[in-house]
């Protein structure tokens, strides 16, 4: 597997505040980087919650160092909403409100597969083309 989108309840990793909301996890291997892949494998995972959970606010922790997981956050419209530190480092709270509708994907140019994984530890896969 070379790359993984997560979207699942947030548990007690992160601050209180996030704690039940839908959290949003990446991961690329490195020679998946600098192509525009994250970014677009996670909107349209984004664009499939926005769809099965409408109004939901989705949660996601960054380390502060990781520029390029801030990049990625702030381009799929996370805002800061706290920091705190974990795993021997600063993380970043990061939000993003419900999305309207106006949000919606316009490029449906391409086929993309995500990855959810359910509170039952039940993974389940969902293509958009
Ligand atoms: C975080 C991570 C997913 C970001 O990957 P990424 O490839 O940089 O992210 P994007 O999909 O947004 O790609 C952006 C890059 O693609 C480039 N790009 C090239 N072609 C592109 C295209 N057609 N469209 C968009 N971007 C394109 C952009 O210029 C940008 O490059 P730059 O950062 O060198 O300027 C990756 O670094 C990673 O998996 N890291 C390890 C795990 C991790 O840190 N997870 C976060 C835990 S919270």
């Amino acid at each position: 597997m070379s790359c993984q989108v997560i979207l699942r309840r947030a548990t007690g990793h992160g601050p209180a505040a996030a704690a039940g909301k839908v959290e949003l996890g990446y991961l690329f291997l490195p020679q998946a980087w600098g192509f525009g892949y994250a970014a677009e494998a996670c909107t349209a995972a984004l664009a499939w919650l926005d769809e099965e959970l409408p109004g939901e606010p989705v949660v996601l922790f960054t380390q502060t160092a990781n520029a390029r997981s801030m990049r990625l956050a702030a381009k799929l419209g996370f805002t800061e909403a706290g920091r705190f530190d974990a795993y021997g480092a600063e993380q970043r709270f990061g939000l993003r409100p419900p999305a309207t509708e106006s949000d919606a994907l316009t490029d449906d140019s391409q086929a993309t597969t995500v990855a959810v994984e359910e509170p039952s530890g039940r993974r389940r896969t969902s293509s958009r083309s």
